[in-house]
């Protein structure tokens, strides 16, 4: 397994898009685009209420990976089917106070968990390391299910100060925002934020 670099277009110069987008082709895996009332195609994370309502269109409409909040979904069984039906990666999100245990059985529907290391709502705060312990509780989860192959995303104040420890405690793949787009480089930034994640990981992964 490889560390993914996803980079949070929501700390990009909007009026520049296509610019700030082609800065780190090549560099990145993903582009992490956050929705609150838009609709973009690409790795999604719908900050939306209703979300068994809307999410299916996001998938329709070409999302290759769309992550819903699960405190946001009446049925989140059905909604990650949903996804998948729609041909898109289900990915399932928990805000801080959200424990992982009370979700570990939806596990086999779904390609991805997303651990918010902020509270959802814009780039920039502070990285929550509490929130570390249930990143480590997620990869032990999946530890005792080898027949599935659900990734774990952290977002929220992932950088260079940061990442190791997510990819230590068992993320593979991580969103960045702040850490790519003010940095002066961000395809750079990029690099060097995977070759630290990477190195997280080679703790526990082969
Ligand atoms: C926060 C968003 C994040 C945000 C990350 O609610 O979900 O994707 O853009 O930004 P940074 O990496 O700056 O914390
Ligand atoms: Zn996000």
């Amino acid at each position: 397994m490889h560390a993914q670099i996803s980079p949070s277009i929501l700390s990009a110069d909007f009026a520049r898009l296509a610019d700030e987008c082609a800065r780190v082709e090549g560099f990145a895996d993903w582009l992490h685009v956050d929705v609150m009332d838009n609709h973009f195609p690409v790795d999604a994370h719908l900050m939306i209420s209703d979300a068994d309502r809307w999410a299916p269109a996001y998938a329709e409409a070409g999302c290759a990976s769309v992550t819903f909040h699960v405190e946001a979904a009446a049925d989140p069984r059905m909604l990650a089917r949903n996804l998948r039906a729609a041909g898109a990666r289900a990915g399932m999100a928990l805000k801080p106070a959200t424990q992982i245990d009370d979700f570990a059985e939806l596990l086999p529907e779904l390609d991805m968990v997303l651990i918010m290391t902020v509270e959802p709502g814009f780039g920039g705060q502070s990285f929550m390391a509490d929130m570390l312990p249930k990143v480590r509780r997620t990869r032990e989860l999946l530890r005792g299910r080898p027949d599935l192959d659900v990734w774990i995303q952290v977002d929220g104040g992932v950088a260079a100060s940061t990442i190791e420890q997510c990819a230590e405690a068992g993320a593979n793949v991580f969103v960045a925002g702040s850490a790519v787009y003010n940095a002066a480089d961000p395809a750079d930034a990029c690099t060097r934020l995977r070759a630290q994640a990477n190195t997280g990981m080679a703790t526990w992964c082969a």
